[in-house]
This record gives structure tokens, sequence and C-alpha cells, in this order.
């Protein structure tokens, strides 16, 4: 089955509101948007002034992360209310910069996953190994865990609705990615678990990104594997130029 691929742009904690509005005009100037979903995770404050900028366009907008809670006595924290209020019709769910940083848990994410759907936000579900666990041999079996966890009591329209972002911990912010075979193995297993936990055409359906080091000149290749979907772009989604670029190569195939 055609998935349509996903490309999308994590800022992190990069952009002021001006710097973040601009970039979206000129990505806009002009992007081509055929047979591909391209999606901006700018930091909360610049969400609604981005969604506004995108507004009646194809262009997405995402938040990096979400609370599981609708309102209450939660300081610092943003809801998925606030994030469709936002303009936001995704939502970036444990990241491993969240799980190593700021000790995010399988359970939260669970939870995070879980309320992101009930008020109909996409989740972008990131998983991935660190460098010890891919030398101990551990990649499939920490991604295995992270993703069980993450799909814990979602039923198979829930999943096939869902995308995945394999992102090996060791290939973030390194400018070392992960061969596009070692990554297809990965997604393609991501892919084989939603098959054995799900009907077949929910692990169709599933779309699976990579991210890690993504650049324009290694998009091709990673996004030509089967199981890789779309592209979760850190740096190299900073600057329109290279953004622009890894948008077209998901085009070219
Ligand atoms: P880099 O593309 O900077 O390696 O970051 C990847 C990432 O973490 C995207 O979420």
């Amino acid at each position: 089955m055609e998935r349509t691929p996903i490309i999308a742009a994590n800022w992190k904690m990069h952009k002021t509101i001006p710097e973040a509005v601009s970039f979206t005009r000129e990505i806009l100037n002009p992007l081509d948007f055929s047979g591909t979903d391209v999606v901006l995770c700018p930091p909360f404050p610049a969400l609604w002034p981005v969604a506004q900028a995108a507004s009646g366009t194809p262009l997405q907008v995402a938040a990096q992360d979400v609370y599981w809670a609708d309102q209450g006595a939660f300081t610092g924290e943003v809801s998925p209310v606030m994030l469709r209020d936002a303009g936001c019709t995704y939502v970036v769910i444990g990241h491993s910069e969240r799980r190593h940083l700021f000790g995010e848990t399988d359970e939260n994410v669970n939870r995070k996953v879980k309320a992101a759907l009930r008020h109909g936000l996409t989740p972008i579900v990131c998983v991935g190994e660190t460098l010890a666990e891919r030398d101990a041999g551990e990649t499939f079996k920490v991604v295995e865990k992270q993703l069980a966890a993450a799909l814990l009591g979602l039923d198979g329209e829930e999943a096939a609705g869902l995308v995945v972002a394999y992102e090996p911990v060791w290939a973030i912010g390194t400018g070392r990615n992960a061969a596009p075979e070692d990554a297809q193995a990965v997604n393609h297993f991501v892919r084989e678990f939603v098959r054995s936990r799900y009907r077949p055409e929910v692990a169709e359906q599933v779309r699976i990104q990579y991210g890690g080091s993504v650049t324009p000149e290694n998009a091709e290749l990673l996004l030509a594997q089967p199981d890789i979907d779309g592209a979760l772009v850190g740096g190299a989604s900073l600057k329109v130029e290279s953004f622009r670029a890894i948008v077209y190569a998901a085009q070219r195939l």
C-alpha cells in the first residue's frame, strides 16, 4: 500500500517567534507538497504564530511535547486542548531528549499518546536505542519495549493513524546517521511488531520515520528504504534551503 511520506522539522529549542514566522513564510514560497505531508515542530511560544502563517496551506504544525490532562494545576505543562487551540494537528511524544534529559518514562509516553488521540492530534512517537544499548546488541529489545508501552491500550484504528519515528540516540545531532540498511532493519522491525499486535492493514498503514542526522545529502538513500516513510529532521530543518531539499528528496522517490 502507498503511504504518504511525512517530513517533519523538529526545531527543538531554537527560533524566536519572528524567526519561526519568517521561516514559515519562506518555506511556503514556494513549496511543492505533492504526495508529501510536511510538518513544522516549533517551540511552544511559536506554535500559534507559525500556524497562522501556515493557515490555508497544507503545511501542518506539531508541538514537541504535551501533557495528558486537559487542564488543571500542572505548572509548566501544556494540554492537548491548548495545542489544538494553537493550531497543532500533530505532536511529538517521547523524543529521546525528553526521555534522557527530562526523565520521560514509557508509561508517560503512553498517557500522552492516548491524550493526543483523544483530542484528534496525531502523535509522532519517538523510539530508539542509545549507543551503549546498540553496542550491547539490544537495539530491537529496547525499541520493542518502548513501542509496546507506547501502544498499550490503543485499538487498530488508533495504531494505524500513528507516526512512529525511529531515532537512534547516537545518531541525533552527531552528524553520524544510521546506515540506510540498518535504519531499514529497525523500521521493518517496528512494522512487524505492529503486525504482531493488530490486523495486517494496520501495519501497512502506520507511518515510520527515521530521524538522526538526516541531511539533504543522505535523505534520498534513507527515504528510498521500503519501511522508511519519512524523516524527523533536527539540525538540517533549521535552514529553509536544507529542509526544502529534504522534502524534495522524498518527492523524487
Ligand atoms: P538531528 O537531525 O539534528 O540529528 O536531530 C534529530 C532529531 O532528534 C529530530 O527529532
